[in-house]
């Protein structure tokens, strides 16, 4: 647990990839918690008109798009008031790391999902280390903690969002800010469609992230199948290795 605990009530915050899934409820979270303004990261800020329109000003709808780089600096001008950052747009691509496509899948995986963190990362940490308090949330996944074979590939990405995640709370270690890495399990949004499996639902991790924050977590197990994996992992990482070898492709 770090010392550094932030509240969003009264607080501004960016989610990228806040139009859908579980970034639109965590969007949904830190304003019903009070925060006085979140922005809303999306590629397509047409996508967040039901939003805007229940929320009004303080929901901001952003363009952004975390793999173009005058995007996320129109992004940080825009929002230079920013005291959370969320890092949570990311792509899965069904593929196993022995794939035909793997190299190709991987890339473009790391593109939004590694990228795209440090990039939006690197343009706001100059304003979060003004604040009084700030927080960095990365959303990377279980499947981050140990190799999964049937999404071998992003799960690699995952795990360099974990790694980030361990660099960036070295570097920012004497600052303000908090640095959490999220790690949820399967989640029931757009991304998990077509895996048959118990699902927790994405309002559970948001309020799990928003409760992480206040209390300054620095790991953040979000939901049933994570909190459970997640406690195996700080005793035993082999027990999960061994656990998800049985998804192969
Ligand atoms: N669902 C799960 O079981 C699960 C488990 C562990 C971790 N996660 C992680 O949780 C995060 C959210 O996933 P989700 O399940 O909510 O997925 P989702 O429903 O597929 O939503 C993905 C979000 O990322 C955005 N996005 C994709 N590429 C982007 C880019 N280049 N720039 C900006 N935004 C981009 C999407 O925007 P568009 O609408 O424009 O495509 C969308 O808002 C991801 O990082 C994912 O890896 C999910």
């Amino acid at each position: 647990m770090s010392e550094v605990k932030i509240n969003p009530e009264g607080k501004v915050a960016l989610v990228s990839g806040g139009n859908r899934g579980i970034g639109k409820a965590i969007v949904v979270e830190l304003l019903e918690r009070g925060a006085s303004k979140v922005y809303a990261g999306a590629r397509n800020p047409e996508t967040l008109v039901v939003l805007k329109e229940k929320y009004g000003d303080r929901l901001v709808p952003l363009k952004l798009d975390v793999t173009d780089k005058d995007s996320v600096a129109e992004a940080v001008k825009t929002a230079s008031d920013v005291d959370i950052l969320i890092n949570n747009a990311g792509v899965l691509k069904f593929d196993s790391i022995l794939g035909k496509d793997a190299g190709e899948n991987l890339a473009f995986q790391i593109s939004v999902n590694v990228q795209g963190v440090i990039s939006l990362t690197n343009a706001f940490v100059n304003e979060l280390k003004q604040r009084e308090v700030a927080a960095i949330a990365n959303v990377s996944s279980l499947a981050g903690l140990a190799n999964m074979p049937v999404i071998g590939t992003y799960s690699v990405t995952k795990a360099a969002v974990h790694s980030i995640t361990q660099g960036y709370r070295a570097e920012l270690a004497e600052t303000n800010v908090l640095v959490s890495g999220v790690y949820p399990g399967a989640i029931d949004t757009d991304m998990t469609k077509d895996m048959e499996m118990g699902k927790d639902t994405p309002e559970n991790v948001a309020k799990a992230v928003v409760d992480g924050l206040i209390a300054g977590l620095e790991d953040i197990y979000p939901d049933v199948m994570s909190e459970q994996l997640g406690a195996g992992y700080g005793t035993s990482p082999k027990t999960i290795e061994k656990e998800f070898a049985k998804y192969i492709g």
